[in-house]
């Protein structure tokens, strides 16, 4: 029986004892209490067996179970949208002594047709599987379980690779996010446009599927008194050993499936480097490649991996193994790093000396220095379907000085080796990739978070994370962390300065989310806690990168993300300005008047800066930056509105301009950009663009002649690609969007990201209409004012909806257009003393 209840409870058979129902690794998993896996399960919703994946006629989920056999062996299952979790699936017979079944995942529904599924992700841990296919060796009947989260899919198959039938029942996921159906969130919008619910469910479904608890990922690191039981997965490196080089690094290891993975020489930026995978002689996986992973060898690749993904690695190096290594024994590895190779022995015995030459055309300064072929940390992590114990690690100097032991016997090393549960309730970038906590991304996220779940702790806890990894003194002072792992800890912040901190402009962003967030609740009380810091951030921007000459923000370290990389630009000095004006706002709030006139001056010297030196008259558009007054973006422009720099003239003709950004369905990031049917459009830039139309409108006078065809172009025909392609669809907002209209970027896309899900608030903010303003008193307060006559130019006849109050309960409010006159209701539920001033007119 394939259990088709998405509330169905899902208890393991306390035989298998959590156990991977894998006849070879018998070990119990042993974990915290606090990372108890959920109860909930998420279970598919339609199915086909088949040769192959199927995408079309499925079946709606049945009561019987399902036979694979050598004839029907793929069983494809479809989730209706992302889910999240700790996969299962249950053998109730199997013909034979063992079964080998494959379990592969995906976002869209193409990856199941890959070998691969639609990863590997071999770039960063996230604290799930890095691989999205993985096989067992079923003995029994039985539940089999993972011991990874797979973090984001819609589809999945199962596939009997043995010449075995089995019989499945029960196939889901055990949650590891919580993820609930529309109608059960606090906040909601209903519209007479089925196009635009549709577009705000898919913020609010992607900001629960990348929104996770604190301990609620955990560990991908078994600690045990034999050492650290690792299974295939990218490997975790040690934030202790960065500056080290030419060492001899050594540990014991014993192989339970397939082989084992180490690196040495790796850089601070992901662990990218050196990675050696040694095999065993043990039993093959049916699904193992061993083109890539021969048994009985060491693999000797650089780079991210053995294997090339969306970026490169160097082609592989093969050596034999003189001896045979067996599965279940320990040995001895050594790795030396001489001037010309690394020099592998097992045991004594020399197995490889990999040469640097075909290396190091592969360092890159990029992902953390010039000299990663001699220099960095090391790192363990088996290669797929593999595992490994790993224990007494030595890196020893030439000169015979010991730099480093540890048994790895602890649950204390999980953070040096960036694998320890997340300690912090956080936002990451996407549900399944990268599974960082990209602060820049958090900017949309916060606000879908408000506008949708009401789960504003997320925030909150998001700027405790935040502050908790912020640089305090020496030359980063004031810099907080804008992609940490969730497995890292604050004590190894230095270790991935600078070069995990590349995007500068990322550290404005999150200026702004504070005041986003005092915007949306107020809190002075959280604010206060975090002002100095707050101020601390400030003046790091100030000192470090406001040019005296220009008064824009320029320094050869910087990297800005909203400009292309360029310095003086207009994007990053005005969201600077627009944080400015926020948080002068928050100054005055807690009494502080003297920062307050400081970020009101500073703002009013970026405003001016921006207007006399990067205002295009001619073109009638804000450019880029000051190396080329003829090109133009769309956040040169987004930014300088919000911002309120660009007058009403300003506003109109820059959106105007907008309109040769304009390519096929959506709009460019800058003119520097070509065009091509694989043309990144962004969601994340075009989120920005969006709220700027709507306080040119409100807040510029700029007219709905002007702005509506540019809503259009993106409520209308960008964002509803999401929406309408079923091969694509996974009920979240996408990453990137090719002009084409596919998914961006490729199968490696994450199509459940945050960052493009802004229609969720500001369709709650504008057509709806209930939103927090700054009231004439000087403070934030909630008023109803649709924008009814863009509404009405979208052709929106009625919208209904709930917004999440911080405090609990909601405002419920809702506006009907008939023959001129307008119907409207208004209620706050279950909250005391929240007042919405109503502005809603009662013609139009
Ligand atoms: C699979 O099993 C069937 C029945 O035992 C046998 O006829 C067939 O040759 C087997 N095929 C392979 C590829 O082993
Ligand atoms: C699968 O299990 C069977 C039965 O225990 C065993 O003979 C076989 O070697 C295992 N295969 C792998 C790849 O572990
Ligand atoms: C390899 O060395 C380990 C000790 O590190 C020893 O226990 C094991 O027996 C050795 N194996 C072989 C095959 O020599
Ligand atoms: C590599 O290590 C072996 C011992 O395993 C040693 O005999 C050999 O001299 C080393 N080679 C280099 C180049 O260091
Ligand atoms: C530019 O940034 C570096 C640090 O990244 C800093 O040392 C330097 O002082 C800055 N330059 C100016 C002119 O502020
Ligand atoms: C603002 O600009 C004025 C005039 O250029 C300058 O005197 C002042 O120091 C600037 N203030 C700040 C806070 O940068
Ligand atoms: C808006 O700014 C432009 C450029 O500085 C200026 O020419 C124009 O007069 C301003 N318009 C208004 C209404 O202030
Ligand atoms: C927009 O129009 C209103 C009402 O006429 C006026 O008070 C306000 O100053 C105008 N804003 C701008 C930026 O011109
Ligand atoms: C919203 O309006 C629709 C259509 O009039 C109605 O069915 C629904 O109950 C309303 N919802 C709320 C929360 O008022």
């Amino acid at each position: 029986m394939i259990v088709n209840s998405p509330t169905s409870y899902y208890v393991l058979p306390s035989v298998i004892a959590l156990g991977l129902g894998l006849s070879d690794v018998v070990e119990a998993i042993t974990r915290p209490a606090v990372n108890a896996r959920s109860q909930t399960s998420y279970t598919p919703v339609a199915f086909a067996i088949g040769t192959a994946p199927i995408i079309d006629s499925l079946q709606p989920l049945s009561e019987n179970a399902v036979i694979l056999s050598p004839s029907a062996p793929v069983l494809t299952l479809d989730y209706g949208a992302n889910v999240a979790g700790f996969p299962y699936f249950d053998v109730t017979s199997l013909a034979g002594p063992a079964a080998q079944i494959e379990l592969k995942y995906s976002e869209q529904f193409e990856g199941l047709n890959l070998k691969t599924g639609d990863g590997p992700w071999l770039y960063a841990l996230g604290l799930m599987n890095s691989f999205r296919t993985e096989t067992f060796n079923i003995t029994t009947a039985g539940t089999t379980e993972s011991f990874f989260i797979q973090g984001g899919q819609r589809w999945q198959t199962v596939t009997l690779l043995s010449n075995t039938s089995v019989t499945i029942a029960s196939v889901g996921f055990k949650a590891s996010v919580d993820i609930e159906p529309l109608d059960n969130l606090v906040g909601k919008f209903s519209s007479s446009s089925d196009v635009y619910d549709g577009l705000w469910g898919l913020g609010a479904r992607a900001v629960q599927a990348s929104c996770v608890e604190a301990n609620s990922q955990p560990s991908t690191w078994e600690i045990s008194n034999d050492g650290a039981l690792i299974r295939g997965q990218y490997p975790g490196v040690s934030a202790k050993g960065t500056n080290y080089g030419d060492y001899t690094m050594s540990f014991s290891t014993k192989i339970t499936r397939g082989g084992s993975g180490w690196r040495v020489a790796a850089g601070p930026n992901g662990g990218y480097g050196a990675y050696f995978v040694l095999t065993s002689d043990g039993p093959q996986l049916l699904s193992t490649d061993t083109s890539i992973v021969p048994p009985n060898s060491v693999i000797a690749g650089y780079g991210f991996s053995i294997v090339n993904f969306y970026l490169s690695s160097a082609p592989p190096l093969y050596y034999s193994n003189p001896f045979p290594i067996s599965e279940n024994e320990w040995y001895r590895v050594s790795t030396t790093i001489t001037s010309s190779g690394y020099n592998i022995s097992v045991n004594g015995t020399q197995f490889a000396f990999v040469p640097y030459t075909t290396f190091l055309p592969y360092v890159n300064a990029g992902f953390g220095g010039t000299n990663l072929i001699t220099t960095g940390s090391w790192g363990f992590g088996p290669f797929m379907d593999q595992a490994a114990y790993v224990k007494d690690v030595e890196v020893v100097e030439q000169d015979g000085t010991v730099l480093y032991t540890n048994p790895l016997t602890s649950t204390d090393i999980l953070q040096e080796y960036l694998v320890a549960s997340n300690s912090y309730a956080v936002c990451l970038d996407g549900a399944k990739r990268d599974r960082e906590i990209w602060i820049g991304d958090f900017v949309h996220t916060a606000r879908e978070l408000a506008a949708s779940t009401g789960r504003y702790d997320f925030i909150q806890s998001m700027i405790e994370f935040e502050f908790l990894g912020q640089f305090t003194s020496g030359p980063a002072a004031g810099i907080v962390p804008i992609q940490d792992s969730m497995g890292s800890g604050p004590q190894f912040q230095s270790v991935y300065y600078p070069s995990q901190y590349s995007e500068t402009d990322y550290q404005l962003f999150f200026l702004l989310t504070l005041g986003d967030y005092f915007a949306l609740t107020s809190d002075t009380a959280l604010l206060s806690k975090y002002w100095s810091g707050t101020k601390l951030l400030v003046e790091a921007m100030v000192n470090t990168y406001l040019e005296p000459s220009t008064g824009l923000l320029a320094n050869s370290s910087a990297f800005w993300f909203t400009a292309q990389g360029y310095q003086n630009a207009a994007a990053p000095t005005a969201l600077f300005a627009i944080a400015l004006k926020q948080l002068a706002i928050v100054a005055k709030a807690l009494d502080d008047t003297i920062t307050a006139s400081h970020y009101t001056t500073l703002y009013t010297n970026l405003s001016k800066a921006i207007n006399t030196q990067l205002w295009n008259p001619s073109s009638g558009f804000y450019a880029t930056a000051l190396n080329d007054l003829s090109e133009t973006s769309i956040l040169a422009n987004a930014f300088t509105i919000r911002a309120l720099i660009a007058n009403t003239t300003q506003a109109t003709t820059a959106i105007q301009s907008l309109s040769t950004l304009f390519y096929l369905i959506g709009y460019k990031d800058s003119t520097a950009i070509g065009n091509s049917p694989t043309t990144q459009l962004s969601p994340n830039v075009q989120g920005f663009l969006l709220e700027s139309l709507f306080i040119a409108y409100k807040q510029l006078n700029v007219t709905s002649d002007i702005v509506l065809p540019v809503l259009k172009n993106l409520l209308d025909v960008y964002w509803p690609k999401m929406l309408n392609q079923n091969e694509y669809y996974t009920g979240c907002s996408w990453e990137y969007v090719y002009a084409n209209g596919s998914p961006g970027i490729g199968i490696f896309t994450s199509l459940c990201h945050p960052w493009g899900g802004a229609p969720t608030y500001v369709l709650t903010d504008y057509m709806l209409g209930v939103r927090r303003e700054l009231m004439e008193t000087g403070e934030y307060g909630w008023v109803f004012d649709p924008v009814l006559e863009l509404a009405q130019g979208l052709g929106l006849t009625w919208v209904n909806g709930t917004v999440p109050l911080q405090g609990g309960g909601w405002i419920e409010a809702g506006w009907k257009i008939e023959g001129g006159s307008v119907t409207s209701n208004l209620e706050v539920v279950g909250a005391l003393g929240v007042d919405v001033v109503n502005k809603i007119p009662s013609q139009v």
